[in-house]
């Protein structure tokens, strides 16, 4: 007894003198960033320094430390800057005390994450947020996810992703804004924004993000994954790379760069990319990290062993190399060697520390460890309904018949194998979901209580090849059951329903990274299943989940209404129950055009004419023109395109004057009326082409958008303001110039029905 109080005591005072030694240092002011960074460097060894330079996944302490492992080893000899994937504030604590206390210099480390549509509510896939065209909800949403984030004691995440693509083909378009550089620009601003704020110390609600992945991985021929990128630096500048500036300026904190080659160059290794663009030109001043064991991947690009492409990613403008461990194995022999140099193993210290600095951890390293926090910040009922309304503004609605909204009435058939799963709900990169959500079906189940009967069948496997299935669902599968048994069974209840809701599309992994596919039609045993279904003569809906734009032309001509859902996150059952059952109207526009069949890919709507246009909206073969001979050159669904339960009315535009000097502005303007029954948003959006260029322009590019509410009968003028800053663009030497002479402004729902008006810009 006797011992165990004495244990007890001497625990106790080790615990105190603990707390009072922390508490000491959380409240010493610390030195100016440079001068207690150059301090801190002066008692640094060179491997400690290159160790700063060193990101491993958690691995084996991913449940609680083993003391033991690899990754505690190079915590304790200071072998290691920062950790991925390690969830959970205690675990956070527990590893980042083995960095304070028992590495030598006690330097704490970065822990972060793939926290990129929200933490534990999820919020829906970038791809889908961006179709809200909401700025200030889609800044709220990284805000929650920050705060979130925090509050589990995690401060750095791989988000945001800005990679324009115009492939569809490509899964990882899931992860981005979609096709068009001014909305990209837009929304990767506000992403960094809600997750960092804008403070220069970040407050603890707060962590730093991550541009991703730098640059153009969206141009991966064919859209397959981590394939070769080519493009000219004209295309480079001004229609990939503007959302990765745009989020620099922004003040993003690290950078991620990308798996590809630009310019026969891998990015890792690439200095112009690295160096000459990001830092000299855009003054970026964080770290750079690489994509998952990139630097190792550059021997498979040819760019020769560890210790070359090492010491070439380092000399890129590489900081931190994550999970190829080839700084740590190699950057020592190659000091030694004259192959890199102290001052560029300095640098990237540097780099590293000074972002430590500016999270605050020197100050207090557990300054993010707040067991409290867990419990009230965490998936909050206030989080959750953001989460729901950013949804519903996520959905657009492609076709509809007379069909939508449905009547919480008689009898409804919910079919289909989306309807019922929480494992296909939150979309892909979305680690930390906790899956306590309800299902689409079991959201319906509540919508309809009391009011209408819901029948429910899974109809279909995904697709009838079971290998593609389960590729498709890597970490998480649905179940596989008998496609005629289970069609016989949909067939069944659909027959006593009113009206038919078809849960259908992919699997939330056939998006994402590593998800390319090369046909994106409805899959065939749902196509089956939606041919008999249509077959009842009742009315149909379909919900297409996709993380992507799908092809959609069969069921264009024969469904009678569709909306297409994504991958909304943890509130996609009440959030599509909002639309479904007209609480909301949908206001979603597409932010990548929706091909009418697979041949068509890319198609965009910022292309640049050719010699030989084919007029818009032709509906015929021309001869000897651009287009080809089985389809029309339009998409079947344009960028911007969504329709609503009410009716919009444009008028034509007016423009302020017809002519503007380059240091003026003028104002182009249009009354949008809801001429329809439901009071509604509308995303009203304006598009310049430059007439006439030192280069060929653009036939439209994207140059502003409001979301504006109308009641019922309402009627509002929505103005731009044209200010000659967007009418410059990159010309052949890559000089950001005003050009003289004419442009249309045009204002629409969409990039295609358009109004238009005619400006002359003057030369002073
Ligand atoms: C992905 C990145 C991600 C990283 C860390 C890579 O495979 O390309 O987007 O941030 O893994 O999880």
């Amino acid at each position: 007894m006797k011992r165990l109080a004495l244990l007890i005591a001497v625990a106790l005072s080790v615990i105190m003198s603990f707390a009072a030694k922390n508490k000491k240092k959380a409240q010493q002011p610390l030195k100016p960033m440079n001068e207690f960074v150059s301090e801190l460097m002066g008692k640094m060894t060179v491997q400690e320094k290159i160790g700063q330079l060193n990101l491993l996944p958690s691995g084996d302490i991913q449940t609680g430390i083993s003391e033991n492992s690899s990754v505690s080893e190079a915590i304790r000899n200071g072998r290691l800057g920062a950790i991925l994937n390690l969830k959970g504030v205690e675990n956070i604590r527990k590893v980042q005390q083995m960095a304070v206390e028992e590495s030598r210099l006690g330097i704490p480390i970065i822990f972060g994450m793939d926290v990129i549509h929200g933490y534990e509510t999820i919020f829906p896939i970038p791809l889908a947020l961006a179709c809200s065209w909401d700025i200030p909800a889609i800044e709220q949403s990284a805000r929650i996810a920050a705060k979130e984030a925090t509050a589990d004691g995690l401060f750095w995440t791989y988000s945001p992703m800005v990679d324009i693509s115009i492939d569809p083909r490509w899964g990882r378009v899931a992860e981005g804004a979609g096709e068009d550089p001014f909305l990209g620009s837009r929304i990767a601003e506000a992403m960094v924004r809600g997750y960092q704020g804008d403070g220069s110390i970040y407050s603890t609600d707060k962590m730093m993000a991550c541009l991703k992945h730098y640059a153009l991985y969206g141009g991966s021929e064919a859209g397959r994954d981590y394939n070769t990128v080519d493009m000219s630096r004209i295309r480079m500048y001004n229609q990939y790379l503007p959302p990765y500036k745009a989020a620099v300026e922004a003040g993003v904190g690290s950078v991620m760069s990308s798996f590809n080659t630009v310019d026969y160059v891998p990015a890792t290794g690439n200095k112009w990319l690295l160096t000459d663009v990001l830092r000299r030109q855009w003054k970026f001043d964080g770290f750079v990290v690489t994509d998952y064991g990139a630097i190792n991947e550059m021997m498979n690009h040819g760019m020769g062993n560890q210790q070359q492409v090492a010491a070439l990613a380092l000399k890129a403008g590489t900081d931190m190399d994550m999970c190829s461990e080839a700084f740590t194995a190699t950057l020592e022999k190659s000091l030694q060697e004259g192959k890199v140099t102290i001052d560029e193993i300095n640098q990237a210290c540097r780099r590293v520390l000074e972002a430590k600095y500016k999270l605050g951890l020197f100050h207090d390293p557990y300054r993010y460890c707040d067991k409290k926090r867990r419990a009230s910040d965490i998936y909050t009922a206030e989080h959750r309904q953001a989460a729901r309304n950013l949804a519903a503004e996520t959905f657009v609605l492609l076709k509809n018949d007379h069909v939508l909204p449905l009547k919480k009435q008689g009898t409804i058939a919910l079919i289909g194998p989306l309807a019922d799963t929480k494992n296909n709900v939150p979309g892909s990169w979305a680690p930390t979901a906790t899956y306590q959500y309800p299902t689409l079906r079991e959201g319906m189940q509540k919508a309809l209580q009391g009011k209408a009967t819901l029948l429910y069948a899974q109809g279909s496997n995904i697709c009838r090849d079971s290998v593609l299935q389960a590729d498709g669902s890597f970490y998480r599968s649905i179940p596989r059951g008998d496609d005629a048994r289970m069609r016989q069974e949909a067939l069944d209840i659909a027959r006593k329903a009113d009206v038919i809701v078809c849960a259908m599309g992919e699997l939330q992994e056939m998006s994402g990274e590593c998800a390319s596919r090369s046909d994106l039609e409805l899959f065939d045993v749902q196509r089956e299943l939606l041919e008999e279904l249509l077959k009842l003569d009742k009315p149909v809906v379909l919900l297409n989940f996709a993380g992507r734009p799908t092809v959609l032309s069969w069921e264009q001509q024969h469904v009678p209404a569709i909306l297409n859902v994504w991958f909304a996150g943890s509130e996609t059952g009440d959030a599509i129950c909002d639309v479904l059952f007209g609480d909301k109207s949908p206001s979603g526009k597409l932010t990548m055009s929706m091909p009418k069949n697979m041949g068509q890919i890319p198609v965009y709507y910022n292309h640049l004419n050719t010699g030989r246009p084919v007029a818009e909206g032709t509906q015929k073969f021309v001869k000897f023109q651009s287009n080809y001979l089985d389809v029309r050159n339009e998409p079947l669904y344009p960028f911007g395109y969504g329709l609503s339960f009410t009716t919009f009315e444009y008028s034509d535009m007016t423009l302020s004057s017809n002519q503007v000097s380059a240091d003026g502005s003028i104002t182009a303007s249009v009354t949008v009326k809801n001429t329809g029954s439901y009071d509604a948003d509308e995303v009203v959006q304006l598009y310049i082409c430059d007439k006439v260029g030192s280069i060929s322009r653009p036939v439209k590019e994207l140059k502003g958008f409001k979301r504006i509410h109308l009641k019922a009968g309402e009627s509002q003028v929505v103005t731009f303001t044209i200010t000659p800053d967007l009418l410059k663009f990159y010309d052949y030497n890559l000089d950001y110039v005003l050009e003289p002479g004419d442009f249309d402004i045009m204002i629409g729902p969409n990039s295609r029905d358009v109004k238009r008006g005619r400006v002359y810009l003057r030369g002073n």
